[in-house]
């Protein structure tokens, strides 16, 4: 499928979040889109498939004029979309979560014939997952395949993908995307992909378009371009040595030797939604002034571990202390001590999003306030913080939702930082921002440790670790099996560790 798009425009009341955007994906390409948090990348692919009507412009599809009318017309069409938030059904399992994708389900569903057509279907698929689970008991970069696995089960002519990769490890990502462009260069499919890592542009990506504040300000071949460059056409003249210099981000390390223990945890262990033990008899330490990294492949009890630390799951055995205290993670509890945390999907796990940016920002005060919440100063906190953080929003008052993916995680990271923090718990912290919001996130998690604060920075990321831990710790299979420091950390033993027999053992159990 060859698409275009003729001068698309699309406005939010009296903001213009597109304008006149015109780009073509030629039929069997992997075409990149690039640009910075809230540049419009999002907008243009939802007009595309008729998430949203464009107030102005048009959508070819094989030189035909085309009104898409919501995403059902472009699923008719063949263009099949992989949203950047997740739209699984939690409740559901794989098998019908894929089923359900095609949208027209018979009243009656052949089970048995579903069934075997649904398990040859993963037998050609680039990855497998069990059917029976449910995304509740899946890590982010399970449902992130799901996701991609209900769009492939259509057999879509152009795919879309906004942002796949950004819960996916690294090798999770370079099989994805080998994967996906194998399947268009053998003419099976068209692919557009929006993507925030230079690095899979320059290893996936045929051509490449550039958006800046809505505007498309370069479209190429991808041979004809370095990732300064492109960097530079994100950003904007005269901003390009500011971007070169962000690209790489390498914060210093821990200016003295770290504290006393301020997290304590001996003996963990968490039950997985599946019953099985996600976290086994865990014993680790986290001091003021260091960051602790966590590695590990998904899936391997880090989300288990921080939702028990937080206090959102239950916990078997062992303890959890902070500051030597007993720590359950209540309200009044993590006011005293003053314990925070940046968890995984934000904007579900840390945000009410139909409440205004103000409103979030305030989450953690409203206990503090009591009853008699001070509305004016409220806003005038959230628009200095806004300022600060340069969380780009039409204002204080636009609901959460509203916000690009990367604001919302720049919103959530400004309240959670705001004042004195002795404990922070981060997990996955840049996933989706782009490459100048990394550098600057990563530079106040840094920022905080040096003012004292311990850190556990759970990441699948191993370059984030390396760059930003003092000491690193591997999970596998709810264990902690290997512990070095960052100085001596060699990212080829971290990732033999990392491997494990987990993925083996996923692929057989699909
Ligand atoms: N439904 C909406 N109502 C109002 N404004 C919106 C809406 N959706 C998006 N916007 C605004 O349009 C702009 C572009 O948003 P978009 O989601 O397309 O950005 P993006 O390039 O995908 O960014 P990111 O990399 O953070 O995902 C942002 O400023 C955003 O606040
Ligand atoms: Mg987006």
């Amino acid at each position: 499928m060859k698409l275009e798009t003729f001068n698309l425009t699309k406005r939010f009341g009296a903001f213009t979040a597109l304008e006149g955007v015109s780009l073509t994906v030629r039929p069997g390409t992997v075409h990149a889109l690039l640009g910075e948090n809230g540049a419009g990348k999002s907008t243009l692919v939802k007009c595309v498939v008729g998430y949203h009507r464009p107030d102005d412009g048009a959508v070819l599809v094989d030189g035909r004029e085309r009104d898409v009318a919501s995403p059902t017309v472009a699923r008719a069409l063949g263009i099949g979309m992989v949203y950047q938030h997740f739209t699984v059904v939690p409740g559901m399992t794989v098998a019908e979560n894929l089923l359900l994708a095609r949208g027209r389900l018979p009243a009656v569903i052949r089970w048995r014939q579903a069934r075997a057509e649904l398990e040859a279907f993963m037998l050609t698929a680039p990855f497998a997952l069990p059917l029976d689970a449910t995304p509740l008991q899946l890590s982010a970069g399970e449902k992130q395949k799901l996701e991609i696995l209900k769009q492939l089960f259509l057999q879509p002519k152009l795919l879309i993908l906004d942002e796949p990769t950004s819960v996916l490890t690294p090798q999770e990502a370079d099989e994805v995307l080998g994967a996906l462009r194998e399947m268009a260069h053998a003419g099976r499919n068209s692919v557009l992909m929006i993507t925030h890592k230079f690095r899979e542009v320059a290893a996936y990506a045929d051509d490449v378009s550039v958006l800046r504040r809505g505007r498309l300000v370069y479209t190429g071949a991808v041979a004809q371009n370095s990732a300064p460059q492109l960097a530079a056409a994100m950003v904007g003249e005269g901003r390009g040595a500011a971007a070169a210099a962000a690209a790489q981000p390498r914060p210093p390390r821990s200016p003295g030797a770290p504290g006393e223990v301020r997290l304590a945890v001996r003996g963990l262990s968490v039950a997985g939604d599946r019953g099985a033990l996600a976290v086994q008899a865990l014993d680790l330490d986290v001091r003021a002034g260091e960051i602790v990294g966590v590695a590990g492949v998904s899936g391997n009890g880090q989300r288990e571990l921080l939702e028990a630390l937080v206090g959102q799951r239950a916990r078997e055995s062992g303890s959890v202390r902070v500051e030597g205290e007993e720590f359950r993670a209540t309200r009044a509890q993590n006011r005293r001590l003053q314990v925070r945390c940046l968890p995984e999907e934000p904007l579900l796990n840390a945000c009410v999003p139909h409440l205004s940016v103000a409103r979030n920002l305030a989450l953690r005060r409203f206990d503090r306030d009591g009853p008699r919440v001070r509305w004016r100063a409220l806003r005038r906190r959230a628009r200095a913080l806004i300022d600060e953080y340069g969380v780009r929003t039409q204002g204080e008052d636009a609901p959460m939702r509203a916000l690009s993916g990367g604001n919302v995680q720049r919103a959530v990271l400004a309240r959670e930082l705001d004042g004195e923090v002795r404990l922070l718990l981060v997990a996955n912290p840049v996933f989706g921002l782009d490459f100048a919001a990394v550098a600057e996130i990563h530079a106040r998690i840094v920022a905080a440790r040096n003012a004292g604060a311990a850190v556990l920075l759970i990441s699948e990321d191993l370059d984030e670790l390396l760059a930003l831990a003092d000491r690193i710790v591997v999970l596998s299979e709810g264990r902690i099996v290997h512990e070095v420091s960052a100085a001596q950390a060699e990212r080829h033993a971290l990732g033999a560790c990392m491997g494990g027999r987990a993925h083996a053992e996923q692929r057989e159990a699909a």
